[in-house]
């Protein structure tokens, strides 16, 4: 999966390194790390998780792991366990990749941090390095060393330093082996080594105090949230006006100074990172007395998204109570199965809250819920619909065949949240597909805007914007 010539095996000083977490973070780390050279312990405490590891099976999806996984178990520079005290045998650096989910207050919880935290230090019999990848609000790594220095055997000294992780599920392998910068947040310059050895001299380097560093990764990911909250804006001024989204946007991204990516519109932001880090950037805000306007506006946008997809549904079909919808796409993005956060869950739980029948599909992902029935098959999914909704854009369901849906479904409402839909190409079937500021085959009248009489007068006169 990664470019084998950036993989430099000989450019790294190699160092046994004990990794805490093997989840999309903790694990990548540890078999990206074992490829570069290094020696490392990973320490898992889910017993399902481990034991899958030990026999060789990855738990989550992510191409490139199982190839890495297979040749450092071989290799045995790469290892497992549950056991602490094995782990931090010989070991002075402890990369910290547990979870910082969300409470419920939007703010992050930091608990599994200061546990993992605490259990390594209480098991090192020398000095120790804590090295923070888990995103966490600045002055936690001050906070975390405050902590983890209590639990400290006599003689032990700790210290913490930060660097973030800006991995994209899916693609972390990829993400490792070519990162677009390494940050690290340290405040003793003797120390700064036993991070940056760990990864080959010529990556893109910034180094800095653990505050700037904590800040680069929830300022990174607000301004990510900021573009697609932007990109959906941007969709529904081009539903009222007529205008096509894809092309507003593309039209847009190509300017150099804005990019393309992440100015896709859809069904609002999910999974385990941007909701959360958004909010804890608002959090962090608010701490210190600020608003984070901008931060707020893009939550607030991102709520309606979904909002709008129901509206959208109760426009086409009218009250939800007893239809049966099909949706495809559970994962909160294609590439992974991860569906923390996911909008496709989000929907199906708002269509059986309003008595909906869902039957959901997605090629990787299988929550566990209550709210659905969860088939094999997008066809099976379909069966007897009356709409169906594409949550994610997995390349699959680019190359549907709608004829085929259509025989399947009882209605023919296709409401295409993230615009895989070809209207040419369905323009055959009898669909009514609504995309994302695009597209609106029904009920379209597109307002006139500017007024002609812009047009006659020199001067403009004041106007009332349309409903
Ligand atoms: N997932 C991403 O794309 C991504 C990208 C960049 C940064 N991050 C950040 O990295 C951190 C980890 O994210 P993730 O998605 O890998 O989380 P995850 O929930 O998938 O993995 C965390 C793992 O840590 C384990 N764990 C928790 N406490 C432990 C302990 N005391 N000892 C051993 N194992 C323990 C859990 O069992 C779990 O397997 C979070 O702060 C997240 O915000 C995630």
């Amino acid at each position: 999966m990664h470019d084998e010539k950036n993989t430099h095996h000989t450019s790294v000083r190699a160092s046994k390194v004990c990794v805490v977490g093997a989840g999309y973070v903790g694990l990548t780390a540890a078999v990206c790390l074992a490829e570069l050279g290094h020696t490392v312990v990973c320490v898992e405490s889910n017993p399902q998780r481990l034991g899958m590891l030990l026999r060789g099976e990855v738990p989550i999806h992510e191409p490139g792991i199982d190839e890495l996984l297979t040749r450092h178990a071989s290799s045995r520079r790469l290892s497992f366990t549950d056991d602490v005290e094995v782990a931090m045998d010989g070991v002075a650096v402890v990369l910290l990749c547990v979870g910082t989910p969300p409470r419920p207050d939007g703010e992050p919880d930091l608990r599994q941090l200061g546990r993992a935290a605490t259990q390594m230090v209480a098991a090192a019999r020398s000095d120790v390095l804590l090295i923070v990848k888990s995103t966490v609000p600045p002055g936690s790594c001050e906070a975390l060393e405050l902590l983890a220095a209590g639990h400290a055997r006599e003689g032990v000294n700790v210290a913490v330093a930060s660097n973030p992780e800006f991995l994209r599920e899916g693609q972390a392998v990829w993400d490792f082996f070519n990162p677009d910068r390494v940050v690290v947040g340290i405040d003793d310059a003797q120390m700064q080594h036993l991070v940056t050895d760990l990864y080959p001299a010529q990556w893109p380097l910034i180094v800095c105090d653990r505050r700037s560093a904590e800040l680069v990764k929830y300022a990174a990911n607000t301004f990510l949230a900021v573009k697609i909250s932007f990109a959906n804006e941007v969709a529904q001024l081009c539903e009222a006006l007529g205008a096509d989204s894809q092309k507003v946007l593309a039209g847009v991204g190509l300017d150099a100074r804005i990019g393309g990516a992440f100015l896709s519109p859809g069904p609002g932001f999910g999974g385990s990172c941007l909701p959360k880090d958004l909010g804890g950037f608002i959090a962090v805000a608010q701490s210190v007395g600020q608003l984070a306007p901008l931060a707020r506006a893009a939550q607030v946008v991102n709520g309606e998204a979904l909002v709008g997809l129901l509206g959208k549904l109760e426009v086409a079909l009218g009250s939800l109570s007893g239809k049966r919808i099909a949706i495809l796409g559970l994962a909160f993005k294609p590439g992974t199965g991860d569906v923390r956060f996911s909008p496709g869950v989000g929907l199906a739980d708002a269509l059986a809250e309003r008595g909906a029948l869902v039957r959901a599909h997605d090629p990787v992902a299988t929550p566990v819920s209550t709210t659905m029935e969860l088939v094999g098959d997008p066809y099976d999914a379909a069966q007897r619909a009356d709409a169906l909704v594409i949550m994610t854009a997995w390349p699959e369901y680019r190359e549907l065949d709608h004829e085929r849906l259509r025989e399947t479904m009882s209605g023919h409402v296709v409401i295409d949240a993230v615009n895989v839909v070809s209207i040419g190409e369905v323009a055959h079937v009898d669909f009514d597909v609504y995309g994302v500021g695009r597209g609106l085959t029904t009920d379209f009248a597109p307002v006139l805007w500017p007024p002609l009489e812009w047009m006659l007068d020199a001067e403009p006169r004041p106007v009332t914007v349309p409903q």
